[in-house]
């Protein structure tokens, strides 16, 4: 059957019918897509990279990527080829279409028309920004003394108590979309990635900045999430709809929990670790079991797609561009409830009225949420000038800051809820003190150019 197919391509190239494929164009995308995240710069498994052209015709530890003119001998194609694949390791097989573009490629002579293009700008983080970039995520450490802040592609730790010089921490990717510290304060975990190309998670040393583990996953960003309270290991909603559960030991493999149809723009922990809020674009509010890795239950459809999630022991939460935001108690959520279907697909609801847990009416759409680490007090940020801080218990209100720069994107309580942290499109970050209502200070984390500040 083989040699059959390729006396077919044999014929097809003498009668010069079979289009040229194009490494540049055609060829090179796909290894970059689907490879190069761990036969590149950062990791060449099996000895091999295939970001160079001198890498590729070189090969790995087995020797040879490809014999010009034979797939059947190439070991390119037999590794992506077959029943189960090898190739991409852990991930999905290439499709049919790109499978037989690589072999065609090989049997056309494997010709290299041109270097591998990027095809997106690699990540450059400048030194001093043209204008302030937006503040993504913040985070404050459990003892309220250390702060980080998410500016494009870099992560920056910054004093709470003085102005001590700043670390700026660099990565690789596009937007930085969630920084978070450890619930003892010893870890500093960045998440993000690259649209349609990588989620990352890089984890640091806050005290000495320096990088513990730098890990790619999958084929798309990630944005918010949170630490498990354990510390050992982090929920992150991917841009592919899946929850990543992602082990702190690089040695552990991610577990996925596919549940949504859409974007997970945050997911948080219940206080025992067991359950998971989930929120998505997808408009829907789901909770599931850590353990089981399934869907327990969709508590909510909303009228918009959900931006921010939290939970105390009691209630879980979310809020959405629908400018509402709703608690939902977890025991009266889950009581009789057997699943069937999962996803979209699942049960019906039925005692929605019986746990619903309202808020006051939202100023503004939702944007960000955090629980202090006693999960006793609630941040809100809305498109509004001001967040609001409520007792999660009875869903009160405690006091709001007012004046702050809107729209804040990201929010951030410290352990005892003593200190909140704000970031903001702008490009600014606050410190407050919320018993006093009182701003601490206010700073801009990265360089920014004098007079195109001055000009804007
Ligand atoms: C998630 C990581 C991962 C991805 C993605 C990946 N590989 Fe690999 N690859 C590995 C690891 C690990 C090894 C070494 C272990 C082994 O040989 O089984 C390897 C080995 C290989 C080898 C053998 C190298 C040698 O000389 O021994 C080939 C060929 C290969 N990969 C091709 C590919 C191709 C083609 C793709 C993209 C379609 C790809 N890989 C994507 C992890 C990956």
């Amino acid at each position: 059957m083989r040699r059959f197919v390729f006396t077919l391509f044999g014929l097809a190239l003498a009668n010069g019918s079979a289009a040229e494929v194009s490494f540049q164009k055609e060829v090179w995308p796909v290894l970059k897509r689907h490879c190069v995240a761990c036969h590149g710069d950062k990791k060449a498994k099996g000895g091999l990279r295939m970001d160079q052209v001198a890498a590729l015709l070189k090969g790995g530890e087995t020797g040879a990527l490809f014999k010009a003119g034979h797939p059947d001998d190439s070991l390119l194609i037999s590794q992506v080829s077959g029943e189960k694949p090898e190739m991409p390791e852990n991930e999905p097989p290439l499709s049919a279409a790109k499978v037989r573009l690589l072999r065609d490629w090989v049997a056309q002579g494997a010709k290299i028309d041109g270097e591998p293009k990027t095809l997106l700008p690699p990540v450059s983080i400048p030194s001093v920004y043209a204008t302030a970039p937006a503040v993504s995520s913040v985070s404050i450490s459990p003892d309220g003394k250390l702060g980080a802040a998410a500016c494009r592609s870099e992560v920056v730790l910054f004093s709470v108590e003085d102005e001590t010089q700043l670390r700026r921490l660099p990565t690789d990717f596009d937007l930085v979309t969630h920084v978070t510290f450890s619930p003892d304060g010893k870890l500093l975990a960045v998440a993000g990635g690259s649209p349609q190309q990588f989620g990352g998670l890089i984890v640091f040393d806050p005290a000495s900045g320096k990088k513990l583990s730098d890990r790619h996953f999958g084929t798309d960003t990630f944005f918010k999430g949170a630490f498990a309270p354990d510390g050992q290991s982090i929920a992150l909603g991917s841009a592919t709809g899946a929850i990543y559960l992602i082990p702190l030991d690089p040695a552990t493999a991610p577990k996925l929990i596919d549940l949504h149809s859409d974007w997970v723009m945050d997911v948080a922990f219940t206080p025992d670790g067991k359950q998971l809020v989930s929120g998505s674009r997808d408009k829907t509010t789901k909770l599931s079991s850590v353990e089981d890795l399934h869907l327990l239950r969709s508590v909510d459809q909303s009228a918009e797609g959900i931006n921010a999630v939290a939970a105390d022991g009691l209630t879980a939460i979310s809020g959405g561009n629908a400018r509402a935001l709703v608690g939902y108690d977890f025991k009266l959520a889950l009581t009789g409830i057997s699943v069937t279907g999962s996803g979209n697909g699942a049960q019906p609801i039925t005692n929605k009225d019986k746990y619903l847990r309202a808020f006051e009416a939202q100023a503004g759409a939702v944007l960000a949420l955090a629980t202090s680490g006693d999960r006793k007090l609630l941040a809100v940020a809305t498109r509004a000038a001001e967040v609001r801080i409520y007792q999660t218990d009875t869903r009160a209100r405690k006091t709001a800051l007012a004046k702050v720069p809107a729209p804040v994107l990201s929010v951030a309580l410290n352990q005892d809820g003593s200190r909140l942290v704000l970031g903001s499109k702008s490009g600014q970050v606050q410190v407050w003190d919320t018993a006093s209502g009182k701003l601490l200070k206010t700073l801009n984390p990265v360089p920014v150019q004098e007079t195109a500040t001055a000009a804007k």
